[in-house]
């Protein structure tokens, strides 16, 4: 039809496109806090269930996934390094795990995909958290020298660095929630491991910038839309959240130190200025009002009002135009060059991914319009993968490929031909929209309308 929507949103020349995964969720085998986690049973992980075998990247299938991200025209792939594969003992370095991880990366290279390496993505060694793990003085130190030594064995073939995956997430889950290992509810020591995450970022970022000084290091830090339920209280609620979740972290690199609630700051030595660039990860949006019987919260609980669409469980708001203002926000407290390290959506049947992903893009285009450094775009996630605590539910499947787990086969959804279309072209075009994510078209190009004539 001529009279068909033509428009194009071209992306900038050189943008990255590519998608997230981290070891623990996609290697198989691994040995770890998590793994100790998921060995307690007790309703800690969705039916009792262990990671087990992944999606088997470590036992070699980590390149036949390569295959199909090149396969989508991407040019990136975001990847993260198991700590306690590479020190399975402190001090003692294991070389076959790092000729693993190098042969990997080398993969990445011969299939023209830019690696992103993440140091530190929610797994530790066990031995490192019977040493106190990040509630411990001693841990950013001890995080340095695993970062150097990994960048020491593969600073010659990776640029991108990203030393932490959600700081924030990592101590809120794990010391505040408690549905993460070590499974503590306290305050005092969510803020006390957040503040060691920022310390730990810091001297890695020492530990690998003197010997490797073209590195581009940098950190993913997940920023959650916080709104005002209520009038006063509700929309004070969303304030402090919105400072304490997305905000404070980043005194680290801004002034060399964070203020939590108290008055007294404090000090990340040696922060300021260690910030090349910054991930951003956004999934979704809670509405906050006042709740009186949870005292850990703050007394604050954070939900999704009736009628609003939203993920499974507690997953929160479902709103992908979010995107352009937490991009403008986080731009605002870094004036770092910005990565999207990760967005996606639990989607059982692929029904909402293609949608949400061209809404999400529309936004991230929007971001680089209004002139936003915004370097690339790497979508959560490349195949299936064991969710954390949700372990294998199927409700919180977010490949782009699906994956049955008895015989690692994985299918192509929808959303990967999507994706494919538009990292082809660079571009996200109504053409794209029409044929794969056709009940997006409306909202992803939305018609002016027209008056009626006579
Ligand atoms: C992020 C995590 C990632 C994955 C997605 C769904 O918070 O970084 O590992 O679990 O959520």
């Amino acid at each position: 039809m001529s009279d068909q929507l033509q428009a194009e949103l071209h992306f900038p020349p050189g943008f990255l496109w590519g998608t997230s995964t981290a070891a623990h969720q996609v290697e198989g085998g691994n040995h770890n806090d998590w793994t100790a986690w998921e060995d307690m049973g007790g309703g800690r992980i969705f039916e009792d269930q262990v990671s087990g075998a992944a999606c088997e990247w470590w036992s070699g299938r980590a390149e036949e996934d390569f295959d199909r991200a090149a396969g989508m025209h991407n040019n990136a792939l975001r990847l993260s390094v198991e700590w306690s594969r590479v020190e399975p003992e402190p001090g003692r370095w294991d070389d076959a795990a790092l000729a693993r991880y190098r042969a990997m990366i080398e993969g990445l290279r011969a299939r023209g995909l830019e690696p992103m390496v993440t140091l530190h993505h929610f797994t530790n060694p066990i031995w490192f958290t019977e040493r106190g793990g990040w509630a411990s003085e001693e841990a950013p130190r001890l995080f340095a020298q695993y970062a150097r030594k990994v960048a020491d064995a593969l600073g010659d073939l990776v640029t991108l660095w990203c030393t932490i995956n959600e700081p924030m997430v990592y101590a809120t889950q794990g010391f505040l929630q408690g549905y993460f290992p070590p499974g503590k509810q306290d305050l005092g020591l969510t803020l006390k491991v957040a503040t060691n995450l920022a310390r730990g970022h810091a001297a890695a970022y020492h530990a690998i910038k003197p010997d490797h000084p073209t590195a581009q290091i940098g950190l993913a830090k997940h920023q959650i839309s916080f709104v005002g339920y209520t009038p006063i209280l509700g929309h004070f609620g969303a304030w402090l959240l919105n400072y304490l979740f997305n905000e404070a972290f980043f005194g680290a690199f801004s002034r060399g130190q964070i203020r939590w609630l108290s008055a007294r700051p404090e000090a990340i030595p040696g922060g300021l200025g260690t910030l090349d660039w910054v991930g951003l990860q956004y999934y979704n949006r809670y509405h906050i009002r006042v709740n009186l019987t949870k005292p850990e919260m703050l007394y604050l609980e954070n939900f999704v009002p009736d009628g609003l669409p939203h993920g499974p469980d507690g997953w929160g708001e479902l709103l992908p135009e979010e995107s352009l203002p937490r991009i403008k926000h986080l731009y605002k407290l870094t004036g770092c060059p910005i990565y999207v390290t990760e967005m996606g959506v639990p989607d059982i049947d692929d029904s909402i991914r293609p949608g949400y992903l061209a809404r999400t893009l529309r936004s991230v285009w929007q971001a680089c319009m209004h002139n936003m450094p915004v370097k690339g775009f790497f979508f959560w996630s490349l195949v299936d993968n064991f969710e954390w605590a949700e372990g294998y539910d199927p409700r919180f499947r977010f490949g782009l490929y699906g994956m049955d787990y008895a015989t690692q086969a994985r299918t192509e959804r929808r959303s990967a031909r999507l994706y494919r279309a538009i990292c082809a072209e660079n571009a996200l075009t109504a053409a794209i929209v029409r044929e794969h994510a056709p009940e997006a078209l409306d909202k992803v190009f939305p018609q002016p309308a027209v008056a009626a004539q006579g």
